[in-house]
């Protein structure tokens, strides 16, 4: 009977650890926006760590940016590490002078995607939901390989050691 049970607890663990695999998007622009604004909404992530809402970027991404990261992100910095997990997802907002939402970049860590970068995907949203850009785009890598020490990542990922 113990056994019976234990089996079965071990059979759920598995069945939803192999669940929550699956559910992670493919490297693809519309599946990613599905996923980050129903599966799991990025604006109920955590901000990035240290940064408030709107807070001061550079270019070319927009005067005013509030970055999200999700849990395996968040899990990443929390270690102090410069190198993400897969399945890390970096969803940034960016605002103009005027704080007009322009544009949502993301970064998405895929195991074997990209080993020559970092195995980030890359996407650039139109405020609705449009795919502008994505896949290993050549603008975003050139720029973030001046961080390729810090797993591509521009923003110093210091900040958020806890
Ligand atoms: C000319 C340089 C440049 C290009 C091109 C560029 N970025 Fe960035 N990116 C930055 C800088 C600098 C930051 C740090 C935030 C800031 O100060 O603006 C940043 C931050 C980010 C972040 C937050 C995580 C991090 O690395 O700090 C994401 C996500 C991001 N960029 C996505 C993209 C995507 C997607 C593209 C291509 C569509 C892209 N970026 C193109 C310079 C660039």
């Amino acid at each position: 009977m113990r056994n019976s049970i234990l089996t079965l607890m071990i059979l759920v663990l598995v069945a939803s650890i192999a669940y929550a695999g699956m559910a992670m998007p493919g490297t693809d622009g519309g599946e990613l926006y599905k996923y980050i604004t129903e599966t799991s909404r990025y604006t109920n992530w955590e901000l990035w760590p240290g940064k408030g809402k709107l807070y001061k970027g550079t270019e070319p991404h927009g005067v005013f940016l509030t970055t999200y990261v999700n849990a395996e992100a968040i899990k990443s910095l929390g270690m102090g590490k410069h190198v993400f997990m897969p399945g890390s997802i970096i969803a940034k907002e960016n605002y103009s002078p005027k704080k007009q939402y322009m544009a949502l970049t993301v970064m998405y860590k895929v195991k074997g995607y990209n080993p020559d970068a970092g195995d980030w995907f890359w996407v650039k949203y139109s405020p609705d939901g449009t795919v502008l850009k994505e896949g290993k785009v050549k603008g975003c890598i050139k720029c973030h390989s001046q961080a390729k020490d810090n797993d591509y990542n521009r923003t110093d990922a210091k900040a958020g050691k806890m």
